[in-house]
């Protein structure tokens, strides 16, 4: 009693559905199991097939600063260049992916604030890169590069740090009544592969264009302090990849990215099964929390995650250095 506990129990249909929560009561007809959201199930015993003890379900590490899980983002998303200007990042990867090619404040330059935008304007100007900073939306750094016209927005703009206790996401997982998982993805066999290397295909999927050595060097380098695993699942017929993802351990956490699926197969739980498997991956290293970055106005994705578990710790945005006197001009006088 007060395990949490999944219980398997047939439906009506033939079909299975399961019940994820905390065991409060058991007797010779029923178990009653308090689920996450507070709701009470009552399971009949002469339809369940199966039940097993889950982990309890740990706080959520909301009360991690923002520096603590941007600095394991960072690092787990490694720049090809990267310069320390005291807590400031600043990073450079030949313009392949925004986090890679922006500087990011996770504490004090040790500058003067003009000295820091000269610093960082000087960065990437001789880099031939638009010089850009990852904010925390209406941190100090977001409101006062945005009163000195830096320009944040368009699409992919608003970005949600999404985080998540790892244990919880597998549970959930496993769950089919919450998510249906890699079990019920209608394919004949989906086959999670993990590697080292990047397999051919995978940035083709990812990003659309063959890698050079700037993308292998993000995503298939290594993680300095931590390690990194690269995941896609092959089509059985033969026609290349159907889902790829990442995942880097480092700092505490497990950093979940590049998750794509083939569009003519979303829906079909792939995108849960390439997950499943980085964080199998993650949990074996005895990592406790997952973090992973998704556009606000992604709504598939976000719904997704949030069934999952996630919960946004903050958000984020890249503001860019205003090009033009007129567009700084006009961004001081337009309304915030
Ligand atoms: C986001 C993404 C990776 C999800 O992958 P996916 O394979 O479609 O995900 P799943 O099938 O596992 O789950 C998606 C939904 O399908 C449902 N589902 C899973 N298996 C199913 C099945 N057999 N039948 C019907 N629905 C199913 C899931 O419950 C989930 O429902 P929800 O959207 O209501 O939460 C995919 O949509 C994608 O590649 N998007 C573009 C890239 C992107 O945005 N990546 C995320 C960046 S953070």
């Amino acid at each position: 009693m007060g395990q949490r506990v999944v219980v398997r129990a047939r439906t009506g249909d033939g079909r299975f559905s399961d019940t994820l929560g905390v065991l409060e009561a058991l007797d010779a007809r029923r178990a009653l199991v308090r689920r996450r959201d507070g709701s009470l199930a009552s399971v009949d015993l002469g339809v369940v097939v199966a039940a097993r003890t889950v982990p309890p379900a740990p706080p959520r590490r909301l009360h991690a600063s923002t520096e603590e899980v941007d600095r394991a983002g960072a690092a787990a998303w490694p720049a090809t260049e990267q310069l320390e200007l005291g807590g400031w990042l600043l990073r450079a990867s030949a313009g392949f992916t925004q986090r890679a090619n922006c500087a990011i404040p996770l504490g004090e330059s040790g500058l003067s604030w003009p000295d820091t935008v000269a610093a960082v304007l000087a960065f990437y100007r001789h880099r031939d890169l638009a010089p850009t900073v990852q904010v925390v939306l209406g941190s100090p750094e977001d409101t006062q590069l945005r009163d000195e016209g830096w320009v944040a927005g368009g699409p992919g703009g608003h970005v949600l740090v999404r985080v998540a206790a790892l244990a919880e996401v597998r549970a959930r997982l496993a769950a089919p009544d919450q998510v249906r998982g890699p079990g019920r993805s209608g394919l004949a066999q989906v086959e999670v592969q993990l590697s080292e290397e990047l397999v051919p295909g995978w940035l083709e999927l990812y990003r659309g264009r063959s890698p050079g050595p700037v993308e292998r060097g993000v995503l298939a380098g290594p993680v300095p302090g931590g390690q990194r695993v690269l995941a896609h699942v092959r089509d059985p017929a033969g026609a290349g990849l159907l889902a790829v993802g990442r995942a880097a351990a480092v700092g505490g956490w497990l950093a979940v990215a590049a998750l794509t699926v083939a569009p003519q197969v979303r829906n079909r739980g792939l995108g849960s099964a390439v997950l499943n498997a980085l964080l199998g991956w993650g949990g074996g290293l005895g990592i406790g929390w997952v973090q992973l970055q998704v556009e606000a106005d992604n709504e598939g994705a976000n719904r997704l995650y949030s069934r999952l578990g996630f919960s946004t710790h903050h958000s984020i945005a890249w503001r860019r250095a205003p090009t033009t006197r007129a567009g700084l001009a006009e961004a001081q006088t337009s309304p915030r």
